[in-house]
């Protein structure tokens, strides 16, 4: 099968296909070809506020943050309102309702958003039932002394605020999952028909992202006109997860990172390896050393990289097998994102301007070959 990315995913390696001994070693060599785009084009010379970016799927997210600003809102606020558009969509099979279900069929959302002026934050693990965990996340950081909600209790926190309880599992969502059940061994209980392969969900699904198992999720950093920062994250996290299985979306530090004086970063892509380095934390890090948000993206990345040691996570170049994207905004407006490989895109839009999708820099200066598309 065939493997593609038109959504903001990231395959999860297969481990029997890309076992090897090779170590992560040419990500050193690749940083050097990187900065493949103007700084200019991330608005750094602007200073023109406000502004939003967020994952390719954030296209219409970063307008509406934009507008709720304008008219407004603080930039959490503003950022969770925006991605709740890609929450309630069922054709993003990556977030919300209809993303994909974890292992037992059952849609585990992980969300979380901070604000950057009090630098409080409000997170949610593993929910199930609600479609809109960002805000739920955002409930969280305002109404508690607490941080971190998961599973049951972060259900009932949702259901006791009012939030409406409902099926996440779509009919497109239950069909690719029981193919993918059926698609997974011979020796278990599992079979696929010819009919289930021939459904156009199915198809859409082969053709979409074939046999990876992506991480989709929708970051959206924003800046108000006084420079005020905030941000969000939310996802259904790993195709066909075990069920539990937490990734860096929920995890301050890990998919976002809000310092009101320095910056706001957040994360797409293989969970797991962005928790291993605080990955958010550390692109703020490097703003506040001083980097553009671009190079403070790329810079996280590079150590990312590094940090990937297993084989069944490197290809035979020593490379990995997955993607990660870093978004970032600073005070003044300058924003930029950086993946590890090249020909992704990110939204971005600044007030007075349309949304538009722009080029993330990269480590590697190639698309991967296992992406059709970007
Ligand atoms: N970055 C989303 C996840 O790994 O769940």
């Amino acid at each position: 099968m065939s493997n593609t990315h038109d959504r903001d995913v990231s395959p999860e390696p297969d481990h029997g296909l890309t076992r090897r001994e090779a170590l992560a070693v040419g990500a050193a060599a690749a940083l050097g070809a990187t900065a493949r785009l103007s700084e200019a084009q991330d608005g750094v010379a602007a200073g023109h506020r406000p502004v939003a970016v967020a994952s390719k799927n954030g296209l219409e997210a970063v307008g509406r943050a934009v507008r709720r600003m304008e008219a407004g809102l603080s930039p959490v606020e503003a950022a969770v309102e925006g991605v709740g558009i890609v929450e309630a969509d069922p054709d993003d099979v990556t977030v919300g309702y209809g993303g994909l279900p974890n292992s037992e069929g059952v849609v585990q959302l992980d969300a979380c958003c901070m604000d950057g002026p009090t630098m409080r934050a409000g997170a949610v693990g593993a929910l199930e039932g609600f479609k809109h965990p960002a805000a739920v996340a955002l409930e969280v950081m305002r109404r508690t002394t607490r941080v971190l909600l998961v599973g049951e209790g972060a259900a009932r926190f949702a259901r006791s605020l009012g939030f409406p309880s409902e099926n996440l599992l779509t009919e497109r969502s239950r069909k690719i999952w029981l193919y993918w059940k059926g698609q997974m061994s011979s020796i278990d209980d599992w079979m696929t028909t010819p009919e289930q392969v021939q459904d156009p969900d199915v198809q859409w699904f082969i053709k979409k992202f074939g046999a990876i198992r992506p991480t989709g999720t929708i970051n959206l950093c924003a800046v108000n006109a006084d420079g005020v920062l905030g941000g969000t994250t939310t996802t259904s996290g790993l195709f066909f997860k075990i069920p539990g299985r937490v990734g860096d979306s929920p995890l301050i530090g890990a998919g976002l990172y809000v310092d009101g004086e320095v910056g706001a970063a957040g994360s797409t892509g293989r969970g797991e390896s962005v928790i291993q380095v605080a990955g958010s934390h550390t692109v703020v890090e490097f703003i506040r050393a001083g980097k553009s948000p671009r190079e403070a993206c790329l810079g996280a990345l590079d150590r990312l990289v590094r940090a990937t040691r297993m084989p069944y996570l490197l290809d035979t170049d020593g490379r990995p097998t997955f993607d990660v994207k870093f978004y970032a905004v600073n005070p003044r407006g300058e924003s930029g994102a950086a993946a590890i490989w090249a020909g992704a895109k990110y939204a971005w839009c600044r007030g007075g301007t349309e949304p538009e999708l722009r080029d993330c820099a990269s480590l590697y200066p190639t698309p991967p070959p296992w992406r059709k598309d970007s």
